[in-house]
């Protein structure tokens, strides 16, 4: 098939979500994309020449969105039609003339190189607003990348040690790329690769034994482990005998000494329940928990047999290493001189493990920026070791957040667990709710929504700027509700699901919508409709500021909008169809909040 078919048919939610939309006849295309589709199909008449047929012609038209509101249109750069001709505004003109107005396009002109197509609202409306109403969920969703499997590996802390920034950033901008990556069609299989091996285990191991408490191991294990690890690596600091201990305690892990191996495995075991417990505060689940332990010594010797087998390995100095030199990258070392493993080691076996397992289409590794050169070496690594899905491994890396110690600070001072943050941002909203007595009675469970607001301020800082941009941790910003914050955009949701319930009617998808000819109306059909493209945007770019951009674009429209059109009190015709706006922008937003990770909320 054409490729631009294929991409028409690619703009469409996926077709089993299809099976629950209220109209399968309204699960057709988007409505931009039906004129883009309309404007390539045109054009072909038109210039009719075999070196124009649909699929060159598709990607070259633009559109414009004009910032103040108003209808948007379709540009296409004439120069990059590459058409015979001395001047391009001259073909532009002569292209011009062959077309009339109709229904859907109330202007078609050429504006010095470019021609304009200037679609007609009214028509953008009446198709727009039954589609979203029927597509419900899945509006904004595509197929692009049906069939195909994405690993998405996040969060990642390591065990007795602090959650710090770099993991929190991780879990909120891998939890928005596996939201994203499935409306975007991909089935995506997440990963949290623990820290859970090393030497600093043997020691974890030698402190418990000296310091540990099993009932507060059970009860608390994040916080007890570390408590144990500061107390012991307090002592190795004077007595180096410790040193010595752990590393032996280490070397029988290696070996596989199941006695060594059981104490360890118990700190594995009730840390993930515990973290299970904090990620699903947060919305956040993993398909898989594993962790750099399922790379020991022994089960490596297969990797490290195959690279020497491929003549890429180095002895330096009593290391194996694989020279990247040539690709200023250093010398990358996979086997100590005393046998012991790295870091990056036990990366190359976990990935063509996984591979193997999940034969993945992309694998993200959603780590922070200071581990460029690591990902790169490891990068390199699969590449010549010759393995061909190297190139679909990628580093999404991202900026740090600026704080005096590298931890996070809240008002009461520094935390270290994702925990406590979350306890401090649920503490602060609460009091702010409890402010508006009427209100707070209303919420039925009060403590939820605080969790959701608080945890929807941070995520939305975090992803309001590009990824790799750092930023500063602003306590007071991120929790008001005034600015382009996170309540904010929870208030819009509420906002929009307040209206629909004091409506006392339903609408459907097939409102006459035909009464709302008002600019504010106009300009909030216009933001509706551009959000596919967005969905797009963001599957390719895996930035999640796109999306938080867009969602605070919806908000300020519907906040326009509500301020000007009631749906109380109204003639029925009116009230119906504003109510059906509304109903198509809270769909909207609630989609693209749900693309980002965050659970939209009903009241607050
Ligand atoms: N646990 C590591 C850290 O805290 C992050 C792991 C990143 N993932 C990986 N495959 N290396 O720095």
């Amino acid at each position: 098939a054409n490729a631009w078919v294929a991409a028409f048919e690619a703009n469409v939610p996926l077709l089993r979500d299809a099976a629950a939309l209220v109209d399968r006849t309204l699960a057709t295309a988007y409505v931009l994309d039906e004129f883009r589709f309309d404007i390539a199909k045109e054009l072909v008449r038109v210039i009719a020449s075999p070196n124009h047929n649909e699929d060159v012609i598709f990607p070259l038209i633009e559109n414009k969105y004009p910032k103040d509101g108003g209808s948007g249109e379709f540009v296409v750069a004439v120069p990059r039609l590459k058409l015979p001709g001395i001047s391009a505004d001259v073909i532009a003109k002569n292209l011009e003339s062959k077309f009339t107005p109709d229904a859907r396009f109330t202007s078609i002109k050429a504006d010095g190189v470019f021609l304009k197509f200037v679609y007609n609202p009214a028509y953008l409306r009446d198709r727009l607003i039954p589609r979203v109403l029927s597509q419900a969920e899945t509006y904004g969703q595509n197929s692009s990348g049906y069939g195909k499997v994405s690993l998405v590996e996040f969060s990642s802390p390591n065990i007795a040690k602090p959650f710090h920034v770099g993991h929190l950033r991780s879990t909120i901008i891998g939890n928005f790329i596996e939201n994203t990556l499935r409306a975007n069609g991909w089935t995506t299989v997440t990963i949290n690769y623990l820290g859970d091996w090393g030497k600093q285990y043997g020691l974890l191991a030698v402190g418990y034994n000296k310091y540990g408490h099993a009932a507060k191991l059970e009860a608390d294990p994040i916080r007890h482990l570390f408590e144990v690890y500061v107390a012991i690596n307090n002592d190795a600091s004077e007595d180096a005998s410790i040193h010595d201990d752990a590393r032996n305690y280490f070397a029988r892990m290696e070996e596989g000494d199941p006695v060594s191996l059981e104490l360890w495995q118990k700190f594995v075991d009730l840390s993930i329940v515990k973290y299970r417990e904090i990620y699903s505060r947060v919305n956040v689940g993993f398909d898989v928990y594993s962790g750099e332990s399922k790379y020991s010594a022994k089960l490596m010797r297969g990797v490290v047999d195959r690279l020497k087998e491929l003549d890429l390995l180095k002895l330096d100095q009593g290391a194996q290493i694989v020279d990247l030199n040539a690709y200023k990258l250093g010398g990358a070392i996979i086997e100590k001189s005393n046998g012991g493993m790295m870091y990056l080691s036990r990366d190359v076996a976990a990935a063509i493990a996984r591979q193997k397992e999940y034969k993945f289409d992309n694998m993200v590794y959603v780590v922070g920026a200071q581990q460029d050169f690591h990902f790169k070496q490891l990068f390199k690594i699969l590449e010549l070791m010759g393995l061909p899905w190297a190139e679909k491994c990628q580093h999404v890396n991202f900026g740090m957040i600026k704080s005096k110690d590298g931890n996070m600070s809240t008002r009461k001072g520094t935390v270290v667990f994702l925990e406590d943050i979350l306890d401090a941002v649920q503490e602060s909203m609460l009091a702010v709710m409890k402010k508006n007595e009427a209100k707070f009675a209303q919420i039925v469970n009060p403590t939820a929504v605080a969790d959701t607001i608080g945890i929807t301020g941070i995520m939305i800082q975090d992803m309001g700027a590009r990824r790799n941009k750092d930023y500063e941790f602003n306590w007071d910003r991120m929790l008001a509700f005034e600015g382009d914050t996170g309540p904010y955009l929870q208030y819009a949701h509420t906002r929009l699901c307040s209206i629909e319930r004091k409506a006392d009617f339903e609408v459907g998808p097939h409102v006459n919508v035909s009464v709302l000819t008002e600019p504010v109306a106009a300009a909030l059909v216009d933001c509706i409709a551009m959000y596919p493209d967005v969905v797009r945007e963001a599957g390719v770019q895996l930035e999640p500021c796109t999306i938080v951009s867009y969602a605070f674009r919806l908000s300020h429209a519907v906040s326009n909008c509500v301020e000007a059109l009631y749906v109380m009190n109204q003639p029925q015709e009116i009230a119906a169809a504003r109510l059906a706006l509304y109903k198509a922008a809270r769909i909207t937003l609630g989609n693209a909040l749900r693309a980002l990770g965050i659970v939209p909320l009903e009241r607050m």
